[in-house]
């Protein structure tokens, strides 16, 4: 048996799901939806998707149990409520919502339909983190104690037709880059339980450079540069700094530091990449000469790309299981953002209430490219 699946939003991204999802045997792509609807047919021929058409029309498939929302973050909420309220199991692309109350209304709905809600990213079920995560798991650098993360570069004007909703609420790289490095951190030392940071905006208006709108000028109305530090309920603390205002790239830098060694993880934003594993036992003998090297881990498990977490969200449907994206994950990774714009608007530490276990790791063999449902 396949599952039916829809999908929502046939913009940029819709691209790189749609070339992973109509190869996983276990799914079955049905329906491409946008308001556009010139798009949507566009993408669904582009990818041998047989129908495109409205949002209620793809609802109206009986055949569709799981429907991928890559709609705009301000109304990821809505969209969902609506996927909800026709009995569908929801992907959303991330973040889960904008404010904390759209993402309690989404969650209750489908707890009360008893239906699942499932968020981005899915990178952190990628072979290159997970890999890591065993590292760790296995005792590798001892307890994980602290980390260090930083993801700066020039901002997505440069590259997205139509960037205006990366710099408004919802956006800004708080928002947009956070869930990944956030979520990887949640998932390597439990929940946020206080945030402190600093925010600020460089430029107020900025220029879309590519497209059919390049040379056209925005506004610039939510910090495009955050600092943060994060303590964890269990005595992790860690700094984090999401920026679109560096001329310097520096993408998916992630250090996690424990008592007997560090590892550099790779970019939370990619599935793939190698590891790197500093200890202290390396140390020995050190003579101010010859620094050790770092010993690489290369990754094992699946490199697919965005959508694998959809067909986490399918088995786990099938099997009886919780799926790994959790949207009580996304959710919690949510008041986290909200908590450092929040902090960085008074100038003083906010705390964080929610809590959230941290995913199960996905086992090395886990194989997309296998038909895994009878
Ligand atoms: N672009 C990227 O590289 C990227 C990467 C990872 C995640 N994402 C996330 O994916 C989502 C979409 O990003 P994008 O870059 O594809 O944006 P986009 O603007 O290119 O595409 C969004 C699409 O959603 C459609 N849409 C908007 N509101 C709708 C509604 N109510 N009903 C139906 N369709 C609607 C728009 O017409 C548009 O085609 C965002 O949440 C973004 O954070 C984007």
């Amino acid at each position: 048996m396949t599952v039916g699946v829809g999908l929502i939003g046939a913009g940029v991204i819709s691209a790189q799901y749609l070339a992973n999802l109509t190869t996983f045997p276990d799914l079955e792509v049905r329906f491409v939806a946008d308001i556009d609807l010139d798009r949507a047919k566009a993408r669904a021929e582009e990818f041998g998707v047989p129908a495109s058409g409205t949002t209620e029309q793809l609802l109206a498939d009986d055949g569709i149990a799981i429907v991928v929302n890559l709609t705009l973050p301000s109304v990821h909420a809505e969209v969902d409520l609506q996927i909800l309220a026709a009995g569908k199991h929801v992907w959303s692309e991330k973040p889960i919502a904008t404010n904390a109350e759209d993402a309690r209304r989404v969650l209750d709905a489908a707890e009360a339909a008893g239906l699942r809600v499932a968020v981005a990213p899915d990178t952190v079920l990628g072979a290159g983190l997970q890999t890591a995560f065993r590292a760790i798991a296995d005792g590798r650098i001892g307890a994980p104690q602290t980390a260090t993360t930083m993801v700066l570069n020039p901002g997505p004007e440069r590259w997205h037709p139509a960037p205006e909703f990366l710099f408004q609420a919802g956006g800004g790289p708080l928002l947009d880059l956070g869930p990944y490095y956030l979520t990887t951190l949640v998932t390597l030392f439990g929940p946020v339980v206080r945030v402190s940071a600093v925010g600020s905006i460089g430029r107020p208006e900025r220029v879309i450079e590519s497209g059919p709108r390049a040379g056209t000028s925005f506004e610039v109305t939510v910090p495009t540069h955050s600092a943060l530090l994060l303590e964890f309920g269990g005595g992790a603390s860690a700094q984090a700094t999401f920026s679109f205002e560096s001329a310097l790239p520096r993408s998916g830098f992630f250090e996690v530091t424990g008592t007997t060694g560090a590892i550099v993880l790779p970019d939370p934003n990619m599935f793939d990449g190698e590891s790197a594993l500093w200890t202290l036992e390396s140390w020995k003998g050190y003579t101010g000469q010859d620094r050790p090297t770092p010993e690489q881990i290369e990754p094992v498990g699946p490199t697919s790309g965005r959508g694998l977490g959809v067909l986490d969200l399918a088995r786990a449907i099938a099997a009886g299981v919780p799926e790994r994206a959790s949207g009580a994950l996304a959710a919690h990774v949510l008041d986290v953002m909200l908590a450092a714009a929040e902090a960085s608007e008074q100038g003083a530490a906010v705390a964080v209430t929610s809590r959230v276990a941290a995913p199960e790791p996905l086992p090395a063999d886990w194989n997309p490219y296998e038909r895994t449902l009878e």
